[in-house]
């Protein structure tokens, strides 16, 4: 590689997963795009300033109820384990699990490595006797845990219901990798996000600030940036629907004018009303959760839900 005075001018070279999952995305018919692209540094930002939203409830019931039971969590999980977390992000949740059961280690896996690096720094000063062993990837996909947590057994931790971003199937899938990833004697601390009244639900995810409407919209911007593209920032909008039939909400992103526009090359056209559909959150009752958690090789053995049922952690052991 030359390094010349030019170089940090360059576009930076194209990601070519990124490339192939939303040329793939936008010629599908109804168009969809995968949810994880929405995280750059940005779309983080963006990400933490909703959790701090009023409408968005989820991170606040969950984490109160990381911050009320950490007694229960030590007698039921033990001293020792390496925690993993899956999608740690800036990881603020983390600490009070932590403080609770006194950890071996902590491995926090994010696909943002810049963001998953000053957290872990920030952890790491919180922590001085906790080895803190970072890993970037996509937890999607298959994955080395550290040698250094070898032989410990092993606390899943995958909280903020991002299990709700997969298809069942899909999150099935991905509950079966992590009992290989994590082993015989692995326990799983996951957070779900519970069905509930529809105007919260959809509240929740169209916020009077825009601030979730931003978020969806970098996802044009992070396109044109990185990918060649000129889609028009003003011909789309910002939608949050409640699918009841699959029990989800749904964000899309819909063509407020007939669009024409390209990617990385390729030329696509949209209808005016057309979306590209760009997350899914599914919500589980209970009973779906348990069930959820066993089709996927866990058993469940204790949850904490608030007062309101807005959100549950359940706790589950290898199967
Ligand atoms: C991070 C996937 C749990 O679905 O609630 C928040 C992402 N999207 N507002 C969610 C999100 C819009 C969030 N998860």
């Amino acid at each position: 590689m030359f390094l010349t005075d030019e170089a940090p001018m360059r576009a930076r070279a194209i990601d070519p997963a990124f490339r192939h999952d939303i040329l793939d995305g936008l010629s599908r018919n109804p168009k969809a795009t995968p949810p994880l692209w929405f995280y750059d540094r940005r779309g983080s930002e963006l990400f933490e300033a909703i959790t701090d939203l009023p409408e968005y409830y989820p991170t606040r019931t969950e984490t109160a109820l990381l911050k009320a039971h950490g007694p229960d969590f030590a007698a039921a999980v033990g001293q020792g384990r390496a925690v993993v977390e899956f999608g740690a992000g800036s990881a603020r949740k983390t600490p009070h699990l932590l403080r609770a059961i006194v950890p071996a280690a902590y491995v926090p896996i994010d696909i943002s490595g810049d963001f998953l690096h000053a957290s872990s720094a920030a952890l790491a000063q919180a922590f001085p006797d906790l080895p803190v062993l970072p890993l970037v990837g996509d937890f999607n996909r298959p994955l080395d845990l550290p040698a250094a947590i070898e032989g410990l057994p092993r606390l899943g931790f995958f909280p903020g219901s991002t299990i709700g971003n997969m298809e069942p199937d899909a999150a099935v899938d991905l509950l079966r990798a992590m009992r290989r990833l994590l082993g015989k004697d692995a326990m799983l601390l996951i957070g779900m996000d519970r069905i509930k009244d529809r105007d919260r639900l959809v509240a929740a995810y169209d916020d009077a600030a825009g601030v979730t409407a931003a978020f969806n919209l970098n996802l044009i911007e992070r396109i044109n940036r990185e990918l060649e593209g000129d889609l028009p920032i003003d011909g789309f909008a910002h939608r949050a629907i409640w699918n009841d039939q699959k029990a989800r909400i749904e964000m899309h992103l819909e063509a407020v004018r007939p669009l024409h526009f390209h990617v990385a090359g390729q030329c696509f056209r949209m209808d005016a009303g057309e979306t590209i559909h760009t997350e899914s959150s599914h919500k589980y009752g209970p009973r779906d959760e348990r069930l959820l958690l066993r089709a996927g090789g866990w058993e469940p053995v204790r949850e904490w839900t608030d007062e309101g049922g807005l959100f549950t952690l359940v706790l589950a052991e290898a199967g």
